[in-house]
């Protein structure tokens, strides 16, 4: 039997990070993080699970497939791979939707899709925050919507509906304030990575134009939103000027900006209605 910090030092030498191996053995032991900077130098509680989940790491698998598990903001969310795993730069775009959503709406209750939900990271994170806020989850893939439904469970604001972007949303007759989008975008399969071409689904990935996702909810949005709106994106790093031409194109009335992330890159697109900030 090894303790978590013998483990710790033996898979850092194999050049493992130390947000992997902390992540393993926090899983392995039934610890959250403080618990298990606390029993560093306990016995682990299953060996056989660690090394397996090591091995099974180590040959490639992503960390999250492995534990089915991904933290996003301040929640863990079911994964497996019928789901995208959640990424950091999409906390970014809830953090920055919640606060658009508190200035424009304040306490007015109001309904928010999150379309392309995936494993449901970013609707029921918000969701979670806006209680009194109903918010729709859809996505073309059943599978999907099956884990997003398993980490909104107990969440009575929350609801499902399959389909290609807007489709489910116009079929349903929904009237929405917000729709929040983290769409595939990417067109150039050599820029994906083996591990993620390998296990992430391809459908969370692809699309041809990179604008096309885009396009489908700028082109039918109106049919679903009340007259004061917003939209959020997460895009592609390369997409502004594309984008820039298409909310041109549709939405002429609209305030729309572009945000960075923290690498300085491009990767957020806010439309708002005018005058979004009157009381109506
Ligand atoms: C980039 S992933 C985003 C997942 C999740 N929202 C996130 O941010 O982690 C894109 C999602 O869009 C879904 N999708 C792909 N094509 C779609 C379509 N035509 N209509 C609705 N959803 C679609 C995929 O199944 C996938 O779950």
């Amino acid at each position: 039997m090894s303790t978590n910090r013998e483990l710790l030092f033996k898979y850092r030498k194999e050049g493992i990070s130390d947000a992997v191996i902390y992540f393993a053995l926090e899983e392995c032991n039934g610890f959250d993080h403080l618990l298990l900077s606390q029993n560093l130098d306990k016995d682990i509680k299953d060996e056989n699970r660690f090394v397996d989940a090591m091995n099974h790491y180590i040959n490639g698998e992503m960390i999250e497939y492995v534990f089915n598990k991904a933290y996003f903001l301040s929640k863990h969310f079911y994964v497996d791979n019928n789901v995208l795993i959640p990424r950091q730069e999409t906390e970014q775009l809830v953090l920055n939707s919640a606060k658009l959503i508190r200035e424009m709406f304040g306490d007015k209750p109001i309904k928010i899709a999150d379309v392309c939900t995936g494993s449901g990271a970013i609707g029921i994170s918000i969701a979670d925050v806006f209680k009194n806020n109903k918010v729709v989850l859809t996505d073309i893939s059943n599978e999907a919507l099956s884990v997003a439904k398993k980490n909104g469970e107990g969440l009575n604001n929350v609801s499902y509906l399959q389909g290609d972007m807007l489709e489910p949303l116009i079929k349903n007759d929904e009237k929405l304030d917000v729709i929040l989008c983290n769409p595939p975008y990417i067109e150039d399969i050599k820029t994906i990575d083996e591990k993620t071409w390998k296990q992430e689904p391809h459908l969370a990935l692809i699309a041809m134009p990179c604008t096309l996702f885009y396009e489908k909810v700028l082109k039918d949005f109106r049919r679903i939103m009340n007259e004061k709106y917003l939209l959020a994106f997460e895009i592609g790093e390369d997409m502004e000027e594309a984008l820039t031409k298409l909310v041109k194109q549709y939405c002429e009335d609209a305030e729309f900006y572009f945000e960075k992330d923290m690498y300085d890159k491009t990767r957020f697109l806010y439309i708002k209605s005018a005058n979004s900030y009157t009381n109506n």
